[in-house]
């Protein structure tokens, strides 16, 4: 059964004690959750819900709502690439095809050996400096082919 750590419980409860309205900390408790599940199913929406004393339809609703929350087990880094008109016009299709021929997957997929998953996702804010991508929770921005190539040789 899915349970967070007693550090974990501990801020919950601080984050209880700090917003009396019960839905304010949720953001942060799904946040928490993908970091200590890897993801979020039936199961944690069940914990985070009696946790949080939030109805589990509205915990669902709002976490996916938000493409940031893990609904699904990615690869050891999960590549969030910006699919909006901004970083579309700015060459995130090539970026696209390039990640996709580079890691022999298509959007949606994940590596064999688990290293990648290739998400397109909404608007990730940066516009101005499109194309954006996020890897796990560090943005990327100003993209062009040869910039991706660094940031991927890079991730170990
Ligand atoms: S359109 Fe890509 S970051 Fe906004």
């Amino acid at each position: 059964m899915k349970k967070f750590s007693e550090e974990k419980l501990k801020e919950v409860e601080r984050l209880k004690a700090r917003y009396p309205e019960r839905q304010a900390p949720l953001l942060m408790i799904l946040h928490m959750a993908c970091d200590e599940f890897g993801y979020l199913d039936d199961e944690a929406y069940s914990y985070i819900s009696e946790l949080s004393g939030v109805p589990k339809s509205k915990v669902y609703s709002v976490a996916t709502f938000y493409s940031m929350y893990n609904q699904k087990p990615y690869g050891r880094y999960h590549l969030q690439l910006c699919k909006n008109v901004s970083c579309m016009l700015a060459g995130a299709d090539d970026i696209v095809k390039y990640i996709c021929d580079k890691l022999n997957i298509s959007p949606g997929e994940t590596t064999p050996d688990n290293r990648f998953t290739l998400s397109l996702v909404e608007c990730l804010g940066s516009c101005g400096k499109a194309p954006a991508m996020i890897i796990n929770k560090e943005y990327y921005e100003n993209l062009d082919i040869e910039k991706v190539d660094k940031i991927l040789a890079g991730l170990k």
